[in-house]
């Protein structure tokens, strides 16, 4: 098979691509196209018509409960606000009574929320304040017009309904005593009917027709400009005014090489937005799986600070607001605010809410191969053995969709994968994994089991007709599996099992696509809104929780196939809040071109301060060839990203990362290696991700809050606290200007460790070889030495740890490790968490967690310490029991590096490291 590999297919003829790409785009709609966008925004009364009512207020069991009515139709709304512990508050608006119940949605929650008991302080005509007596914040409800402010410690820091768009279709009473008419819900005459798509609506050749549902509400938030979230849009990490162009769309689409700057809807959706100014960080969760349109409208508004000594300052104070306005199709409003007060404290806030980022197994966070398609065994087999002639490690390698029967997921082609087990053992012998690809639609097809088993036991998606909905999709005319329903997902999960999926064994790991779902030939490639779901519920109501049901059987199944003992790994291409809960999310269809190399970047940052921690991009471009330079740059940015794999679209050319040459060859090795001496490193990221909400890949905002020059940085970003990484993202780069974050930080180069002279920004030289990267001062980076071909031989070599020292001299840093793939750190305690504290010139090693007791098998050999002023005359470890021991040590004077060799010290003890 070798002929294949490196061979070249031709690729689709650019001209003939662009025209797919265009067309393609075409098929979303724009906002304007969107019938509740419409008439939400032309709703825009002078003042809310919404007035609270003050004598249905209700405080038992600590709730607020009151109506809200709309002034001129009389229909009521049902407010309820709690105060949920840890700093978060919460906001339901549903219909006082409903004659047809409204989605709420279900399984994002890890649980319910647990409530503190809400105070009723000062009940005055027309207002009232709520606060809870522990709690730093208040909340001021205004009866006429309906608003909230939230404060803390009597600052202004979130209204609610300022700007009068709380808006509530009710489905029920489609007419004038809903306050919406047909014609026009501002009782505008000019309207048409289809204008404002209540009831019915076009898109293409496909009519919608359903009940008038739309929620909307804006939000203040006092003295913020920079906002972040919102993800998956390709766009900066900063969200941008929306002004009166598009909005962010919420809506999961298959959008093949998505355009770039763009705020259309992609793949996954987390409604969760965050503030930051500095003196706080705050963050809006929209628990809304419906489609969603978010406007972000910045404004500096100046405003009297009655405080300030004179009439002049008092009027020049400028204030910046940012307004949010959420949009969406259908459900209750149902909203938390995280009232931080640091960027922390909102990712600990919003993990209450919806749980941490799986710990994966270590394997995943190596290298990964993929292409569309690896074409047999033999394929397999070669680029197996590619990477070891080529002495590049690598963990994974991935089957697309060719390697089934006709697109028949769980089963294989016959003629091309003869001997899927053997080929596993092979892989299993070289301590390395196989990804499989398992999509949500099934082909019709009675002869497959599958298909007739989902078919018989009434598994998929319905019509309105309460008929199987038929959509087409890879294998042709395909049903789609109702993940939303428990007992579907249990059966899907249990199809994982190794007697259920024949051939497969337990080095095989799953990767979940086309999930938004993706539908060829419907409206907007997606299952069109008024398919049937479990209890009812329309596909619009709960259309971006799709692919966060399937990631959530799929990874289930995998747990359960090993009896509970196996963390499981699974790839997801859409996802919604929680999703980090499953495994890990990549961005799609990207393109093999520069600006998709950098946009990567921030999609990546911003997945990661919405809880998605394990977040990649296909590494190289999907869709067309990338030259050389543009293939290196990607595998340099790529390490340093969380999930780091190659993928490749069909007919494009190979592109193995032998076949461009040995320079280039050389440089990717290295980049490889790097990226596996890094993964005690990586490991110890994604345990604090998973304990502590921690995300991995962090913007320079969340690191230095109080440094407002970052605010907007998305080309540079911290990996932890403690390495800054500035890949380089535009062709023939020969020097980048770096910002070095903070005031007063040390920062020493990676690679070379030396220290970088205090300019906040500078200029440095780049070659091919490698991209900037630099150690935080203060920090200590736990590191392996790379040995073998995949992480599967590495918990034998030798750990080292890179101290890199502050103004003080002193740095902190810790180590986790476990056997790296089980439950039974959770379990049995079997892992070694340790922290490592460099002060006064000793290196302490101690317990960061006392209950663990797993038995570290390879030793800390190599120490070094950047940043170390003078040569020592003596360095001498204290061991358990009393021992002393000298060490040898070289010190280099030019770079002020201490360097201790051949240690041999028990990484999972106490010892003490003197150094005179
Ligand atoms: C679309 C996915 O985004 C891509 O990664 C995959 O290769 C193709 N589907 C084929 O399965």
């Amino acid at each position: 098979m070798s002929d294949e590999v490196g061979s070249t297919k031709t690729p689709a003829p650019d001209d003939h691509l662009g025209s797919v790409l265009t067309e393609n785009q075409s098929k979303f709609k724009t906002c304007g196209q969107i019938g509740f966008y419409r008439r939400q925004k032309d709703f825009h009364p002078d003042r809310s018509p919404y007035v609270a009512q003050l004598n249905t207020l209700n405080t038992e069991n600590g709730v607020v409960t009151l109506n809200l009515t709309h002034q001129e139709t009389q229909v009521p709304l049902k407010l309820q606000i709690f105060a949920v512990e840890g700093n978060i508050l919460r906001l339901k608006i549903n219909e006082e009574s409903s004659v047809k119940p409204r989605f709420e949605v279900p399984d994002v929650l890890v649980k319910e929320p647990t409530t503190e008991q809400l105070k009723v302080s000062n009940l005055e005509t027309g207002s009232l304040v709520l606060e809870q007596p522990s709690s730093s914040w208040k909340i001021h409800l205004t009866a006429n017009p309906f608003s909230l402010l939230v404060t803390q410690e009597d600052k202004e820091l979130i209204s609610v309904n300022a700007q009068g768009q709380l808006y509530f279709e009710n489905a029920v009473l489609p007419s004038k005593e809903s306050g919406l008419t047909e014609t026009d819900p501002a009782n505008k005459p000019s309207a048409s009917k289809e204008h404002f798509g209540l009831w019915k609506e076009k898109c293409e050749d496909y009519l919608d027709l359903k009940d008038p549902s739309s929620v909307g509400l804006d939000f203040t938030l006092h003295g913020f400009e920079n906002v972040y979230g919102l993800p998956e849009h390709a766009d900066t990490h900063q969200l941008q005014n929306t002004g009166e162009s598009e909005a962010y769309r919420l809506y999961n689409l298959d959008v093949f090489g998505y355009r770039i700057h763009d705020k259309m809807g992609t793949y996954g959706s987390v409604p969760l937005l965050l503030a930051h100014k500095l003196s706080h960080t705050c963050g809006i969760l929209w628990l809304n799986a419906s489609e969603t349109l978010v406007e972000v409208h910045s404004k500096a508004a100046l405003k009297p600070q009655m405080h300030l000594p004179s009439p002049d300052m008092q009027k020049q104070r400028v204030v910046p607001n940012t307004d949010i306005r959420w949009m969406s199709e259908s459900g209750v409003v149902d909203v938390f605010l995280l009232l931080g007060p640091a960027p922390h404290d909102i990712f600990k806030q919003y993990a209450q809410l919806t749980g941490t980022q799986m710990f994966p197994p270590l394997f995943s966070l190596g290298y990964h191969q993929c292409r569309w398609n690896y074409e047999d065994e033999a394929d397999v087999e070669a680029v197996d053995s590619g990477f070891d002639e080529h002495d590049i490690p690598y963990d994974v390698i991935w089957l697309d969709i060719e390697h089934t029967d006709g697109k028949r997921y769980f089963t294989w082609d016959k003629e091309k994968f003869p001997n899927p087990v053997k080929m596993q053992e092979n892989l299993r012998e070289k301590r390395r994994k196989l990804v499989v690809i398992s999509d949500p639609h099934i082909k019709v097809d009675p002869k497959y089991k599958l298909y007739a088993e989902a078919k018989e036991k009434g598994y998929f998606v319905k019509t309105i007709n309460g008929r199987d909905f038929e959509g087409s999709c890879w294998p042709g005319a395909s049903s789609y599996l109702d993940f939303t329903n428990p007992a579907v997902r249990e059966w899907y999960s249990t199809q994982f099992s190794f007697d259920k999926y024949k051939n497969s064994t337990d080095v095989l790991f799953i990767w979940n696509d086309m999930n938004e779902p993706s539908v060829f030939e419907s409206p907007e490639w997606t299952m069109p809104k008024e398919a049937v779901h479990h209890m009812g519920w329309h596909h619009r109501d709960l259309h971006n929780l799709y692919g966060f049901y399937q990631q959530m059987s799929t990874s289930e199944g995998l747990i359960h196939r090993s009896g509970g003992k196996e963390r499981p790994f699974v790839l997801t291409r859409s996802f919604f809040a929680g999703s980090q809960r499953y495994g890990a999310v990549w961005t799609g269809d990207n393109k093999a071109e520069w600006e998709y190399l950098q946009i990567s970047v921030p999609m990546l940052l911003t997945l990661s301060v919405t809880g998605i921690s394990f977040c990649g991009a296909d590494v190289g471009g999907f869709v067309g060839d990338p030259d050389a330079e543009l293939l290196v740059r990607w595998y340099q940015a790529g390490s340093f990203q969380p999930f780091f794999r190659a993928h490749a679209m069909q007919g494009t050319r190979r592109r193995e990362p032998w076949l461009f040459g040995e320079d280039n060859t050389s440089i990717i090795r290295r980049v490889i290696k790097e990226r596996y001496t890094l993964l005690p490193f990586w490991y110890l990221l994604f345990y604090r991700a998973y304990l502590f909400a921690e995300p991995v890949m962090r913007p320079l905002w969340v690191v230095f809050p109080k440094d407002p020059d970052v605010f907007g940085i998305d080309k540079e970003y911290m990996l932890g606290d403690a390495l800054l990484i500035a890949p380089v993202l535009d062709p023939g780069v020969t020097s980048l200007d770096v910002l070095f974050p903070g005031h007063g930080e040390h920062w020493y180069d990676f690679r070379k460790f030396n220290p970088i002279s205090s300019s906040h920004r500078q200029k440095v030289d780049v070659t091919l070889k490698e991209i900037p990267v630099y150690q935080r001062g203060g920090s200590i980076i736990p590191m392996h030495t790379m040995t073998g071909r995949s992480t599967g031989w590495m918990d034998e070599s030798p750990y080292e740890l890179r101290i890199a020292l502050d103004r003080k001299g002193a740095a902190v840093g810790e180590v986790y490790l476990d056997d790296g793939h089980s439950f039974q750190y959770l379990h049995q305690h079997m892992f070694c968490y340790r922290r490592f504290t460099f002060t006064k010139n000793v290196l302490y090693s101690s317990s960061a967690d006392k209950a663990g007791c797993y038995p570290v098998r390879s030793a800390l050999e190599n120490v070094h310490i950047m940043g170390f002023k003078k040569s020592p005359s003596e360095v001498i470890v204290h061991q358990p029991g009393g021992g002393k021991r000298k060490l040898n040590y070289s010190y280099n004077k030019v770079l002020c590096v201490l360097s201790l060799e051949n240690l041999s010290l028990d990484i999972s003890v106490d010892w003490e490291i003197h150094i005179k």
